[in-house]
C-alpha cells in the first residue's frame, strides 16, 4: 500500500515537473520569437530607408522634403540597423542560447519583455527625434539625443542582468562558450554606452577619440562576441559534433578582449589626434588577426569534411557565409588601418563597403543562420524550402555586388582625389558602382521581404514537422 503511495506521487511530480518544464519552455519560445519578430520589422524599415538612400547618391534631388532629407535620413538608417536590427535579434538568440546551453529556464521572463519594450522604445523615439531633426551631431551611431540612449542604457543593464542571472543558475558545471561570449558583450557594452553618454573629456580632440572608441567597440564588443556566440551555439547543434577547439574558442575571446578596446584611433589616422594614439591603434589592429584568425579557423575547422551536410542546409549555409565575413571583413580592416591604404581608401565608399561586409556579410548572416537553426526548435515551425532558397540566394548575391562595386569604386574615387582630379571628376567615376549599389540594394531588400514571410512561418505558421532530434539535443549545450 505504501509503495504504491510513493510511487502515486513521484508520478505526480513527474507530471507536475514536466508541465512546469513546458510552461518555461513556452515561455523562452515566445520571448524568443517576439524579439525575433520586433528585429525583423526594424530590419524591414532601416533597409527600405537604406534603399531611399542608395537612390539619392544618383537623383539628389528626389524626395527633397526636410523629413527626408539624406543628414536626417542616414542616421535613421544606421541606427535603425544597428539598435532595432541587430541589437534585437542578437540579444533574443542570446537569450535562447543562454537558457538552452545552461539547461534552465530563463532568470526571468518578466524583465526580458521588459527589456524588448525598452529597446522598442529607444528605436521608436529615435527614429522620430531624428526625423524632428533632433540628433546630438557629429557623434556617428549615437546620433539619438542623450536621453533616448540613457533608455537603450536601460534595455541593455536589463538584459545583462537577465543573461548573467541565467547563466549562474545553469545545471551544467561549465560556462559554454557562447555564454562568454555573450555575456562579455552585454557588460562591455553597458561600459561602453556610459562613457559614450558622460559630457566629460567630450569636446575637442577628446570628443574625437571617444567617438572613435564607441564607433569600433560598438561594432567589435557588441554585435561581434553575440554574433560568434551564435556560431559557437548553432554551428555544433547543426552538426552534431562539438566545437573543434573549446581552448581556443576562449583563447579568441581573451584576445579580443585585450586587443579591440584599443583601436578605435583607426578611425582618425591623419587627425590631429597624438601620433602615437594613432600608431597604437594600428599596431593592435594588426594583433586582431589573432582573434579573428583563431576563431575562423575554429569554425572552420569544426564543418571540415562536411562540405556535402553544409550545401543541403540553408542555416549552415547562412553561416558559412558569416564566417567567411567574419574572417574576410576583419582582415580587410586590419589592411584597411595601415597608413599607406588609409591614405586612398579613408572618407571613400570603400568604407561603406567595409561597413556592409561586415554589420551584413558577417553580422547579419550570423543572425539569419541563428534564426533559421533554433526559431524552429523553439517554436516547432519551420519556414518552407522555396523561402529559403530565395532568401539565401537574393541576399547573398545582392550584398555580393554591394560590396563589390563600393570596393572597386571607393577605390577609383580615393585615386582620384590623390591624383588631384577635380572632385566632381570623383563624383562622375562613382556613377556607375552607385548604379551598382542601387541594384545589390534592392536585391538585399527583396531577400528581407521574403524573410518577414519566412519569420511569420516559423512563428505564427502551421506547426512543421520539427521536434528537436535526438542528435541535436544531445548536442545541446555541447563543448
Ligand atoms: C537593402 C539593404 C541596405 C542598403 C540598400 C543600404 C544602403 C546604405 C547607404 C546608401 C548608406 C549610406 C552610405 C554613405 O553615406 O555613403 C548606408 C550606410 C550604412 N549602412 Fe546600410 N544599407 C543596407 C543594409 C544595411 C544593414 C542590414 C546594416 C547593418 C546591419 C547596414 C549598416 C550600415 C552602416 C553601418 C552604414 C554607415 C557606413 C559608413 O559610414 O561607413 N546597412 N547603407
Ligand atoms: C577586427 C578587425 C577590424 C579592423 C582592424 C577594422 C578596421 C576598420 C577601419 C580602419 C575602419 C575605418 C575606415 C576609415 O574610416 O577609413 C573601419 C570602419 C568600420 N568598421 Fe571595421 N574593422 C574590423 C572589423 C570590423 C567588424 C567585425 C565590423 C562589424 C561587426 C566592422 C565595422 C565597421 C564599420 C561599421 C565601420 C565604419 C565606421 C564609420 O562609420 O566610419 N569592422 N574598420
Amino acid at each position: 500500500m505504501a509503495t504504491r503511495v510513493v510511487v502515486a506521487a513521484d508520478a505526480a511530480a513527474t507530471v507536475s515537473e514536466t508541465s512546469v518544464q513546458e510552461a518555461d519552455d513556452r515561455a523562452l519560445a515566445s520571448i524568443f520569437s517576439a524579439y525575433i519578430v520586433a528585429a525583423t520589422l526594424w530590419l524591414l524599415f532601416a533597409t527600405a530607408v537604406g534603399i531611399l538612400l542608395a537612390y539619392k547618391f544618383g537623383a539628389p534631388d528626389f524626395a527633397p522634403g526636410a523629413w527626408l532629407t539624406f543628414g536626417r535620413v542616414r542616421p535613421i538608417h544606421t541606427n535603425a540597423t544597428f539598435y532595432g536590427w541587430a541589437s534585437l535579434a542578437l540579444v533574443g538568440l542570446a537569450y535562447y542560447v543562454a537558457a538552452r546551453s545552461s539547461r534552465t529556464p530563463l532568470y526571468s521572463v518578466k524583465l526580458a519583455w521588459i527589456g524588448l519594450v525598452l529597446f522598442n522604445v529607444a528605436a521608436l523615439a529615435g527614429t522620430v527625434a531624428l526625423d524632428l531633426g533632433y540628433n546630438d551631431g557629429n557623434l556617428e551611431y549615437r546620433e539619438w539625443p542623450w536621453p533616448i540612449r540613457l533608455i537603450f542604457l536601460a534595455a541593455l543593464v536589463v538584459s545583462a542582468w537577465n543573461l548573467i542571472g541565467t547563466v549562474a543558475r545553469r545545471s551544467t558545471e561549465d560556462i559554454y562558450l557562447s555564454n562568454w561570449y555573450t555575456i562579455g558583450g552585454v557588460l562591455w557594452t553597458c561600459i561602453i554606452a556610459i562613457v559614450a553618454i558622460l559630457p566629460w573629456y567630450q569636446y575637442g580632440l577628446g570628443q574625437v577619440s571617444v567617438s572613435g572608441y564607441y564607433m569600433h567597440n560598438a561594432v567589435g564588443m557588441w554585435f561581434t562576441p553575440l554574433a560568434l556566440g551564435i556560431f559557437y551555439y548553432a554551428l555544433p547543434k547543426l552538426l552534431s559534433r562539438p566545437i573543434y577547439s573549446y581552448a581556443l574558442g576562449v583563447f579568441a575571446f581573451w584576445t579580443n578582449l585585450v586587443f579591440y578596446p584599443i583601436i578605435g584611433a583607426h578611425h582618425f589616422l591623419f587627425s590631429p589626434l597624438p601620433w602615437w594614439l594613432q600608431t597604437t591603434a594600428i599596431v593592435f589592429s594588426v594583433a586582431m588577426l589573432v582573434p579573428v584568425w583563431g576563431g575562423s579557423a575554429n569554425f572552420l575547422l569544426t564543418m571540415r569534411g562536411r562540405i556535402r551536410d553544409m550545401l543541403h542546409s540553408y542555416p549552415l549555409m547562412f553561416i558559412l557565409v558569416g564566417v567567411i565575413g567574419y574572417l574576410v571583413g576583419s582582415t580587410q580592416g586590419t589592411f584597411e588601418a595601415f597608413r599607406s591604404l588609409q591614405e586612398v581608401w579613408h572618407l571613400t565608399n570603400f568604407t561603406v563597403g567595409h561597413s556592409h561586409l561586415t554589420m551584413y556579410g558577417f553580422v547579419t548572416f550570423a543572425i539569419w543562420g541563428g534564426v533559421y537553426a533554433l526559431l524552429p526548435l523553439a517554436t516547432g515551425k519551420e519556414p518552407g524550402q522555396l523561402g529559403l532558397t530565395v532568401h539565401f540566394w537574393t541576399a547573398a548575391v545582392g550584398s555580393f555586388i554591394y560590396v563589390i562595386s563600393l570596393s572597386i569604386g571607393g577605390t577609383i574615387q580615393g585615386l582620384d582625389w590623390i591624383n588631384g582630379l577635380p572632385f566632381i571628376q570623383s563624383v562622375v567615376d562613382m556613377q556607375a558602382y552607385y548604379v551598382g549599389r542601387g541594384v545589390g540594394g534592392v536585391l538585399m531588400f527583396l531577400s528581407h521581404v521574403v524573410f518577414v514571410w519566412n519569420v511569420w512561418r516559423m512563428t505564427y505558421g502551421p506547426t512543421g514537422k520539427t521536434a528537436p532530434p535526438p542528435s541535436l539535443a544531445a548536442a545541446e549545450g555541447a563543448g
